[in-house]
């Protein structure tokens, strides 16, 4: 190819070059990636990235779908984690990832909401105080991206999400089904799948004393502590105090790690101090947790992922090293002065009002209004534990319930080995699936049915093939 040629796939920009001083766009040479920012409110810029399926099959009865990713935290990093460290093409190392979810959908991951990862705000007041506002966010990034473009409009849109990202999906879902609605966006929504998610932090908060009481991490002293605790988030909840309810919800992970010598809140069965997270055991019985608590909790998350993916030979490589460096470097148009992660502790500050309040009535609303609702649990998961997760859903008021819990499960396995995977029961457009031998981050300790389940979610017509 000629080197002028080369350039120019290399790097063009669509839609107006710049914008306020800040690219909108870039594709990759040959346009599998896109990424770029949309200023989504004034001072509030959110950073989207896209990668296109090199396994894109075509079927006529079966569109190739987009699954977007909502992270955590909130104020974890979807373009970082969820691509870097679970899903996406490659791997921290820069090396192909085998269970990439490419294999059955084409990935958007944003960093959302504005301030997490490389999105940023140039004012405090810019920060989103609640779910609704993030949802409302991410409608309009949508829109600038779906709205202008036929090819991405025939792809019907999944969200998936884990963990606080649960609380994004189900009111951004709502929010776009309104917006879809209203004919301000053109869009298909497929559905919404919710892992690990904290949809009911009342029914987690009382589920995490009786699970590590069964699994031998808390004794009856450590279950009565725990339970207090849950009461005092009960009554905070009840009296609309949320802020204090997640103080209370940050004690209550004190006297948790305390009582069970530091389990690991993403899987019960490890310590938190095991692996390259020594220091967090420190952190909270010295008590300086408090100080500065949202961004010890944060680093926790992003640790405890790192250490899953260290094996004899690979030493794992450090996330934010890799987002503030190389990536950084390749994707052109993050400004000098934004650094991925910089504004992570403010976003959950900011969100500290709203970050206890349950979202049951909104999965509930997308149930009644026909959209499909899949859960997935990891079964070693602490945090957002299937025991709780169970719990909220039998508060669900959709006239589907009934037949739902009473339906059989089915078991799931794969491949690499004749074991049980998980199980999955579903009703109309609910469903459930178990996840064996996953704490937190299903994708990464149970990549092969993850990934199996990806396709069944978005009815890839990728879902059979290996
Ligand atoms: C980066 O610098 C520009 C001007 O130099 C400023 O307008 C902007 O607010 C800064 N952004 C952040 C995130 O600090
Ligand atoms: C929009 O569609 C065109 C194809 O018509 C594609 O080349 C372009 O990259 C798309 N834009 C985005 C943001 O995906
Ligand atoms: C919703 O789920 C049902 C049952 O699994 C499936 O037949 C249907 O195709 C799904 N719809 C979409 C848009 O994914
Ligand atoms: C890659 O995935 C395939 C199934 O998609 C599996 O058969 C194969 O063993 C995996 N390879 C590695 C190295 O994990």
């Amino acid at each position: 190819m000629e080197k002028s040629h080369v350039l120019l796939l290399l790097v063009f920009f669509f839609l107006s070059l710049f914008h306020g001083g800040i690219a909108r766009g870039i594709k990759s040479q040959g346009g599998s990636e896109e990424w770029g920012y949309v200023q989504v409110r004034p001072k509030a810029h959110m950073f989207w990235w896209l990668y296109k399926s090199p396994y894109r099959v075509e079927n006529p009865s079966k569109p190739w779908p987009i699954i977007l990713w909502l992270q955590g935290g909130p104020g974890a990093s979807g373009v970082g984690i969820g691509n870097f460290e679970e899903i996406g093409p490659l791997d921290t190392n820069l090396q192909p990832r085998n269970s990439t979810w490419l294999k059955k959908a084409d990935l958007l991951f944003v960093d959302n909401p504005v301030g997490t990862g490389y999105s940023f705000v140039e004012d405090a007041e810019s920060f989103v105080k609640t779910d609704d506002e993030a949802a409302t966010d991410l409608t309009t990034l949508l829109m600038e991206l779906f709205n202008r473009n036929e090819s991405l409009q025939k792809s019907p849109l999944y969200i998936v999400a884990e963990s606080y990202g649960g609380k994004f999906a189900v009111t951004a879902g709502l929010s776009i089904l309104k917006a879809i609605e209203a004919g301000k966006l053109k869009l298909k929504l497929g559905g919404v799948a919710l892992g690990n998610s904290w949809i009911s932090p009342e029914d987690f908060v009382f589920s995490w004393g009786p699970l590590l009481k069964d699994v031998s991490r808390l004794d009856n002293n450590g279950l009565r502590e725990s339970n207090s605790l849950a009461e005092k988030i009960s009554q905070q909840l009840k009296d609309g105090q949320y802020t204090d309810a997640t103080n209370t919800w940050t004690d209550l992970e004190v006297v948790i790690d305390d009582m069970s010598n530091s389990v690991d809140f993403y899987n019960f069965l490890l310590d938190s101090g095991m692996s390259p997270v020594a220091l967090e055991a420190s952190w909270f019985s010295n008590g300086i947790f408090a100080a500065n608590r949202y961004s010890r909790y944060l680093k926790k998350y992003s640790r405890y992922l790192s250490s899953l993916r260290v094996s004899p030979g690979n030493d794992g490589g450090d996330l934010d090293s890799l987002m503030n460096g190389a990536i950084k470097k390749k994707l052109k148009i993050i400004p000098a002065n934004v650094s991925w992660g910089g504004q992570s502790d403010s976003v959950f500050q900011y969100l500290a009002g709203d970050f206890m309040k349950p979202r049951i009535a909104e999965v509930d609303e997308l149930l009644s209004k026909g959209v499909n609702v899949t859960i997935y649990n990891g079964q070693l998961d602490v945090i957002c534990c299937t025991k709780g997760t169970q719990s909220w859903v039998e508060k669900l008021k959709w006239d589907g319930l009934k037949a739902f819990l009473s339906k059989e499960r089915t078991p799931l396995y794969c491949n690499d080995d004749g074991g049980t995977k998980g199980f999955i029961k579903s009703y109309k457009n609910l469903q459930f699936y178990w996840i064996l031998g996953a704490g937190h981050f299903v994708p990464v300790e149970q990549p092969c049915v993850s990934l199996n389940m990806a396709g069944a979610i978005t009815q890839s017509p990728a879902a059979e093939a290996s």
